[in-house]
């Protein structure tokens, strides 16, 4: 039995292939499947309750308790388990920041797996471990759990212990758990430091002027983060202190479905050697078929920062000149771009609005369907929203930057009845109008029912779709439709009713 430690990328390529763990496609990228999981699984994650946290958590079906002992248990399984085969170690870093990175270990089954983590997260210079704990993750996908045995609900586990650093993955090969539970467990340590993370990309103009782009998955972080003509800090994951904003990660996980070298030129000559393509289908040539969702709507690929030409060496920047919420509206209700107050802000950061692409989830179907994810980002914030809408807020402020919802979403009808998809050129458009601070002369409008100011005009974008009634062939079946999202969103603000002050629940819809 070998561990195989701190191999190079090479080296871990070499391994995967030999080991018949993917293939390299013809662009150079290593391919794998991941089997019947090929999203993340949220029923199958738990925190271990103990007393060092349990207060802080935000107990329920998202944060679901496991006992000590049930970990303990499973985890020498696993580590017994893996101490019988082969296995791959790397030492890295999570946080671009000198004061909160925290250093991780992390013990892979598959080298893929490893490779993937070395290109995801920090490639520390020199790894440090001395003045702070470590993490350590172990990931044994082959090595299945047994609900009864075990307390869980599956033969897939994830489970965080905040006591004792420790991330433990069983019964799955979706990669992108490892990247998630970091986040997970940098979103419950942040906000003690009186940092606000984020789920969310970040890009520099020229200027020096930083953008986030706040989204669940599938609303566009990485597409538009990776912007022509501006340079890119991150794709997904973020933390925004006094100091400004510092990635948490070192690579991308773009996803991949109908991928296109036009519209996504940076993305697209990112997958090369180096890249992990997962549940991307090959024709016989190896040559991938983005379009191809026969294993999954949820392809990705995942390459390191230094594959995109423009980018922030840093991996940080300063404080945001401007703040945007993506949602990707299934109902054609919600406008390409509206101004939001900050009391618009907090209601829409809780809120959370947006589609969720069942495939990104194990278990939640292949449609798309409303959701509504607090923080943006539900599954992987374990403290309660207010922690985070709060910090939000301070910060906004502090910085003084401005916020707006843009919907990468449909227009001009629903999903399905008659809508479509705002194209990638028109929200390129509606952002660069937005970076390049042509809003701020700009004359505005307030819409009816969700009180949304929106610009009257917008150079690039048709001024037609600004105001999303007059895209609909039927303007009052539009008004039907945005009383009866409004309605959606009040049922689900109650549960924060007593939570948060007047003013942010008067920002909602009428
Ligand atoms: P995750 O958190 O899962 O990484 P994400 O927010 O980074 O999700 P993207 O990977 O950017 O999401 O996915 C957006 C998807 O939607 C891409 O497949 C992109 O091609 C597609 N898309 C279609 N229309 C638009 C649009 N108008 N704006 C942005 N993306 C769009
Ligand atoms: C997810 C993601 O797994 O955002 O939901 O990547
Ligand atoms: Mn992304």
């Amino acid at each position: 039995m070998t561990v195989f430690t701190d191999l190079s990328v090479d080296e871990l390529i070499k391994h995967a292939i030999d080991n018949k763990e993917g293939v390299l496609a013809a662009n150079k990228a290593l391919c794998v499947e991941t089997g019947k999981r090929t999203g993340r699984s949220p029923k199958d994650r738990f925190i271990v309750k103990e007393p060092s946290s349990e207060k802080n958590i935000d107990w329920g079906v998202v944060n679901q308790p496991i006992s000590s002992e049930k970990f303990h248990a499973l985890w020498k399984r696993c580590s017994d388990y893996l101490a019988s085969k082969d296995s791959y170690v790397s030492h890295l870093h999570v946080g671009a920041d000198d004061e909160f990175y925290l250093p991780v270990k992390v013990c892979n089954e598959f080298a893929w797996h490893n490779l993937f983590t070395k290109q995801l997260f920090i490639r520390p210079e020199k790894y440090n471990h001395k003045h702070k704990s470590e993490w350590t993750i172990l990931c044994t996908p082959l090595f299945l759990s047994e609900p009864e045995r075990d307390g869980v609900n599956s033969d897939a586990t994830v489970i965080l212990n905040f006591d004792e650093q420790k991330i433990l993955i069983t019964g799955t090969r979706y990669a992108g758990e490892m990247k998630k539970s970091m986040f997970s467990v940098l979103n419950y340590l942040l906000p003690e430091h009186d940092i606000l993370p984020m789920h969310c990309s970040a890009n520099q103009g020229e200027k020096k002027d930083v953008a986030l782009f706040f989204g669940l998955s599938g609303t566009g972080k990485t597409t538009l983060s990776a912007d022509p003509e501006r340079y890119l800090i991150g794709d997904d994951e973020h933390g925004w202190g006094e100091q400004g904003v510092f990635n948490f990660e070192g690579g991308c996980y773009a996803k991949c479905i109908n991928l296109s070298q036009k519209n996504e030129p940076e993305i697209w000559d990112s997958i090369k050697f180096g890249s992990v393509m997962e549940n991307v289908v090959l024709d016989a040539n190896g040559v991938p078929d983005y379009n191809d969702g026969s294993l999954t709507e949820n392809t990705r690929a995942a390459y390191p920062r230094e594959f995109i030409p423009k980018r922030v060496d840093e991996n940080r920047g300063g404080q945001p000149k401007a703040v945007i919420f993506l949602t990707c509206d299934l109902f054609g209700v919600i406008p390409p771009v509206s101004k939001l107050t900050h009391e618009q802000a907090a209601y829409h950061f809780l809120s959370g609005y947006t589609a969720l692409v069942g495939s990104t989830e194990f278990g939640q179907g292949t449609g798309i369907k409303l959701t509504f994810s607090t923080c943006f980002g539900a599954p992987f914030f374990a403290r309660p929203a207010g922690v985070y809408a709060d910090l939000l807020i301070k910060r906004v402020k502090h910085a003084n930057c401005p916020v707006f919802l843009v919907n990468t979403g449909w227009t001009g009808g629903a999903h399905g009845k008659g809508g479509s998809r705002f194209s990638i050129p028109t929200t390129r458009a509606v952002i660069r109008a937005i970076l390049e601070n042509e809003l701020a002369d700009t004359e505005f409008e307030t819409l009816p029912i969700f009180n949304f100011a929106v610009p009257k005009i917008l150079h690039g974008v048709d001024s037609k779709l600004l105001n999303p009634k007059k895209t609909w062939a039927d303007p009052s079946a539009y008004d039907i439709q945005a009383k009866e999202l409004a309605e959606k969103f009040r049922e689900n603000f109650k549960k924060f009713e007593n939570k948060v002050s007047p003013d942010i629940i008067a920002a909602g819809p009428a």
